[in-house]
């Protein structure tokens, strides 16, 4: 019952004041949900700021544990650990050495925080090697997928000795998953689950973290192991459904703006909790163009954040956690 000039149904009546349209509002943001990413550098004396990251730094162990207890005020769901070494070599020892950077960050955080938030760790090796892939190398300079494997399978256990209460794997190597489930049973840790990073893409957008991480592939790039953008229609949900198979208590996709089609679709077919992060290049854009005042800063932070959650996310990672549950709360 309309007509051109008064229509009956006013979409508008629900947005027309503050309350209502907090009333009726579909989408929420939780603290809890969020997780931080830090970084953390061996031998380092003072912070560094990451330049292609502003507000972002490689921490000392001192200035790590400040930011986690600051993320803990705020209310941030969780910390994911990304550690740096002085010294890389071609396997990533220091990825499994008890006194590697990220085991001893994993157990300061622990001995300070214990269970007052969730501390996990990036499983991968590129932080670690000196040619900057996910894993140790054939003699023809291919990753060596299965050897990969046993390194991965060493460093989660590593992690989870030092204290991390999840790990997350992502390498993207075939079988990463269930090499170590198996390991963290056989080794006293079959109640640490495991976030799969299952839908990771061969992204242009993570640019900044490799400054961060000082993991830029010294040759070569990431394309015969992460998923490429434009790749098989149905390659994102294989991942997810062999990371399940596998064992996976949780699956990821990365980046997260620029795929919130596959986290929709991730979201729409699997029963674990889906994160997503939203990574380096997506953080680095924003600010960079807040600095130029060519965008209202904190309005599209927390429009982006709300984006990924409407595509499904249930996590977000994010370089805004501490910043955003602060507002939130
Ligand atoms: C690999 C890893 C990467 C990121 C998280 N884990 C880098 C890569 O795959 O090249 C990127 C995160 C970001 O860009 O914020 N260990």
């Amino acid at each position: 019952m309309s007509n051109a000039e008064f229509p009956v149904a006013r979409p508008r009546r629900l947005r027309r004041t503050a309350p209502i349209r907090r009333m009726v509002a579909g989408t929420r943001l939780h603290p809890a949900e969020l997780v931080l990413p830090v970084f953390v550098k061996e031998g380092l004396t003072d912070p560094r700021p990451v330049a292609s990251m502003p507000g972002v730094v490689q921490h000392t162990r001192d200035s790590l544990r400040k930011a986690a207890h600051e993320a803990v005020e705020a209310g941030v769901g969780a910390l994911i650990v990304f550690g740096v070494p002085a010294v890389k070599d071609a396997r990533g020892s220091a990825g499994d050495d008890p006194d590697g950077i990220t085991q001893l960050a994993l157990g300061d955080l622990r001995a300070d925080l214990g269970d007052a938030i969730v501390i996990m760790s990036d499983t991968c090796l590129d932080e670690y090697t000196d040619h900057g892939h996910c894993g140790v190398l054939t003699e023809d300079g291919e990753v060596d997928n299965d050897a990969t494997l046993e390194r991965y399978a060493a460093v989660a256990v590593a992690q989870a000795a030092a204290g991390a209460q999840v790990v997350a794997p992502s390498g993207m190597m075939d079988g990463q998953v269930a090499a170590i489930r198996a390991a963290l049973d056989g080794n006293g840790f079959p109640h640490i689950p495991i976030l799969a990073y299952s839908a990771k893409y061969a992204s242009g957008f993570f640019g900044p973290f490799r400054e961060a991480a000082e993991c830029a592939p010294r040759f070569g790039d990431r394309n015969a192991y992460q998923q490429d953008p434009a790749g098989p229609v149905g390659e994102a949900l294989r991942e997810v459904r062999l990371d399940l198979a596998e064992g996976a208590d949780a699956v990821m996709v990365k980046p997260a703006l620029p795929y919130l089609d596959i986290v929709r679709q991730v979201r729409d077919t699997v029963d674990v909790p889906v994160a997503a992060y939203q990574v380096s290049g997506e953080y680095a854009m924003v600010e960079a163009a807040a600095a130029n005042g060519w965008l209202d800063r904190d309005r599209v932070i927390m429009e982006s954040l709300l984006a990924i959650r409407r595509a499904g996310a249930d996590m977000i990672l994010t370089y805004w956690a501490t910043e955003v549950a602060r507002k939130l709360s």
